[in-house]
């Protein structure tokens, strides 16, 4: 199969990408458990999961095409935040930065005429409007139930009723 060098570099750079959201949301649950946010913390943990298997799937699409993944370094992400809101926000905007990331793929694939990537990319098509909705329902919440203590308690149970266990 015939995938170009300026895809594979975007499907490349689309590993690190997904290797550092990875990551981000391993600081994010973290900063959650030691804040006492165990719900939120459980959530940002499933997603530190499901990052990892973007990153994977992406992993095993190039290497099984003859094309050996580029296994990136990981920057850090931020050691601390400053409220739980402003965590969400900051995993929806880096949602969104992915997706635009994304849709630049899916472009490219159609402009390439290569179809095999362009199929490829459509799962992450659909999973970013799943994730883009999650954050979104999440920060209404806070409009919703208020930033009060209790109105925190109370978002903090919901993210953790929010857990799947279909990361696929
Ligand atoms: Fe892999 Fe949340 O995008």
């Amino acid at each position: 199969m015939k995938i170009s060098s300026s895809m594979i570099k975007a499907l490349n750079d689309q590993i690190a990408m997904e290797a550092f959201a990875s990551n981000y949301y391993l600081a994010m649950g973290s900063w959650c458990e030691i804040t006492g946010y165990e719900g939120a913390a459980n959530f940002f943990y499933q997603h530190v999961d499901e990052e990892r298997l973007h990153m994977m799937k992406i992993v095993h699409y190039l290497n099984g095409v003859g094309i050996p993944a580029v296994i990136p370094l990981v920057k850090a992400p931020p050691k601390t935040f400053k409220s739980l809101e402003s965590v969400c926000k900051t995993a929806l905007k880096n949602e969104q930065a992915i997706t635009a990331a994304i849709n630049k793929m899916a472009e490219l694939a159609q402009k390439q005429k290569d179809h095999s990537t362009f199929g490829f990319i459509q799962w992450f098509i659909n999973e970013q409007i799943e994730e883009e909705k999650i954050f979104e329902t999440i920060l209404q919440k806070f409009d919703l139930i208020g930033r009060d203590k209790l109105a925190i308690n109370e978002i903090d149970k919901s993210l953790a009723s929010m857990i799947t266990t279909n990361a696929n």
